[in-house]
């Protein structure tokens, strides 16, 4: 038998029994006679001490013994001696005098100290993630991600939900993201597609009358890593039948309240029920359609004071259907320095802003690069308008209005850390609603599906497909905890004529509607009920969870930001023939260069 009892257990209630342990070496501690070993499993720590006086054998081994080495001890329980007991650990009170021991195995030194907090390169723990996760800090976010999820099967299942596998090779579905491709060796030249989300599979489980489905659903997207983001990430995925959108947000909402009340019960919900907001709203007070509402400071719209302005930078943005946002912030112009403002124009060109006109109130007057352009008129309207105080700045954005609110936003954004208002310890959720059902790019010319094509449109905004297919709104809910987006879904079409009509206004033919999604035009025509549903990135969940800055901490295997597992070396070369045999070649000119 390799153990009795975790390294977690022994209290001094287990003083005087016998106890074998196993686990790793955290350190060894040589106290002339006495060598102390701090003995290490998932479960945490014990002490345990070889004596020469006590056994003869053990010592020769226990000098033997280095960091990771794992061992297996049996041994006595006996108190620590007085003012030795350590009250922050679980065992702290006592220590197992040791009789036996067995080295199973050694332990190179590992690459970094797995018992400290030191910081250690993000490549060296990718690489070497197996001695990453001995570590506290990525243990617990394996515990907590573990909790996470049984709490939400657990809850579901009682809800009448069925937890379904959906398949891994399937068609491609469009989610608006690149998908990763799996070619097949019995059908030459075809190829199986990674679902970006297992959407279509759930609605047509709804068409098949499973009523309503979840799934802890692995989901793969080929796209440019970012923090928030993974090539592989993992969703609560949901839908249901013969609901609307209250009907999906209600259990949701009463889940999630659930789940943080059990997970994390330290974290004040600033509001429940959780307060909705229109994506016009959102983007128009916030900046964001994923607005963090733990702190005010909300922007305002300055287009109709600077219609008629000197600075033809706003008015004549106004006059051209752009709007001009202003975003007041407090002490702002007291607190600042230049390079500080000037960061905060880097930051808003990122997001697309031409520049980031400012306004600092100071006792003797305003001070800003577009003074000279203002009238003493538009100066005393501002002053009035935004109330403002000696210490106060005030940054505009002239743009077309989503990327004057976007850019403003993240100077919002940026402002708040400076002042620290965005507490961990608050959670503020919110459901954005009444999104756009399409989006235009201006570097294609295209309408696209701003969620995708399978969102059912509003009833009210029918008529629109047709005239103004931009101002139509979609029946979708994005769930927003902290400004991420934490979920997002919809009320889906289930009626092929609409269906149909939307593949139009896409401009995809009905013949590449037919090729791509027969399937789904062709099971909508076989009584598909009313259905809707729903999607969390449970990665980001955890994350903030943990408080964790990024969802590689949450992720057992993660990849890196450039979407490699390090500890794998994937992706990597094949053997030929073993491409060969898929029906594929590698053109030579795309490899990179082998002797570089
Ligand atoms: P969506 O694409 O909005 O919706 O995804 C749902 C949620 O998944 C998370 N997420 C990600 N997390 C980590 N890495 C990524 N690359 C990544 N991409 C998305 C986000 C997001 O809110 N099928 C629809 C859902 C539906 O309509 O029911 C879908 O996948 O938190
Ligand atoms: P300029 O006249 O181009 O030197 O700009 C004067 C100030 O206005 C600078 O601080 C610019 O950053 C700012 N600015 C320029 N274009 C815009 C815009 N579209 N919105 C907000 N501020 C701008």
């Amino acid at each position: 038998m390799y153990r009795t009892h975790t390294c977690n257990d022994l209290t001094a209630s287990d003083i005087g029994t016998k106890v074998t342990l196993s686990g790793w070496v955290r350190s060894r501690r040589d106290h002339g006679g006495l060598i102390f070993i701090d003995l290490r499993d998932r479960y945490g720590l014990t002490q345990v001490v070889s004596d020469p006086t006590n056994s003869t054998e053990v010592h020769p081994t226990f000098e033997q013994l280095r960091s990771e080495y794992v061992v297996k001890v049996t041994g006595v329980v006996r108190a620590r001696p007085q003012g030795m007991a350590n009250p922050r650990m679980h065992t702290g009170e006592i220590e197992v005098l040791i009789d036996e021991v067995e080295i199973l195995n050694e332990s190179k030194t590992p690459p970094f100290a797995i018992d400290s907090d030191e910081p250690v390169n993000e490549e060296l723990r990718l690489k070497y993630r197996y001695l990453d996760l001995r570590r506290d800090r990525l243990k617990r976010n394996v515990e907590v991600r573990h909790k996470t999820i049984k709490f939400i099967r657990d809850f579901l299942s009682a809800e009448n939900f069925l937890e379904i596998e959906t398949p891994i090779l399937i068609k491609g579905t469009p989610e608006g993201s690149r998908e990763y491709m799996v070619p097949s060796r019995l059908h030459p030249g075809t190829f199986y597609v990674l679902p970006q989300s297992p959407q279509q599979l759930k609605q047509l489980s709804m068409v098949a009358g499973l009523d309503r489905y979840f799934q802890i659903a692995r989901c793969f997207r080929d796209e440019d890593q970012r923090g928030d983001r993974q090539p592989e990430f993992t969703q609560l995925d949901l839908e249901m039948s013969f609901v609307d959108e209250e009907d999906v947000m209600e259990v949701n909402e009463r889940l999630m309240i659930a789940l943080c009340q059990a997970l994390v019960p330290e974290k004040k919900l600033l509001q429940a029920p959780f307060p909705r907001m229109s994506w016009h709203e959102a983007m128009s007070r916030y900046g964001s359609d994923k607005p963090d509402i733990r702190f005010g400071m909300e922007m305002m719209d300055g287009s109709e004071l600077f219609a008629k302005s000197e600075f033809k930078v706003f008015s004549q943005t106004v006059a051209s259907g752009g709007v001009v946002k202003m975003l007041k912030v407090e002490g702002g112009g007291a607190r600042f320095s230049r390079n500080t403002i000037d960061g905060f124009e880097q930051i808003a060109k990122t997001y697309g802003a031409k520049g980031l006109a400012y306004v600092i109130v100071e006792a003797e007057g305003l001070k800003s690069p577009i003074l000279k352009f203002l009238g003493e008129a538009e100066v005393e309207a501002l002053k009035k308008e935004l109330n403002l105080k000696v210490g106060d700045i005030v940054f505009f954005a002239a743009d077309s209005f989503e990327v004057a609110c976007t850019s403003l936003g993240q100077v919002r954004l940026a402002c708040a850390d400076i002042f620290e208002l965005r507490d961990p310890n608050v959670f503020a959720f919110l459901w954005v609603v009444d999104f756009p059902m399409f989006e235009w790019s201006k570097e294609d010319q295209t309408i696209s599906a701003a969620h995708h094509p399978f969102c059912s449109i509003k009833v009210e905004d029918l008529h629109l497909l047709e005239s103004e297919p931009l101002k139509a709104r979609a029946k979708a809910y994005d769930f927003v905890l902290n400004g991420v987006e934490v979920g997002g879904g919809s009320i889906r079409i289930h009626k092929p004529e609409i269906q149909a009509k939307i593949f139009e206004t896409l401009g995809i033919s009905a013949e590449n509607a037919q090729k791509r999604f027969g399937h789904m035009l062709e099971a909508f025509t076989y009584g598909a009920p009313p259905h809707g549903g729903i999607a969390w990135g449970l990665d980001r969940l955890v994350m903030i969870f943990c408080n964790e800055p990024n969802i590689r901490e949450v992720i057992v295997f993660p990849k890196d930001q450039k979407a490699r597992d390090l500890m794998l070396d994937a992706p990597s070369e094949l053997p030929v023939e073993q491409i060969r045999e898929m029906h594929i070649q590698v053109i030579e000119k795309d490899l990179p260069s082998r002797n570089a």
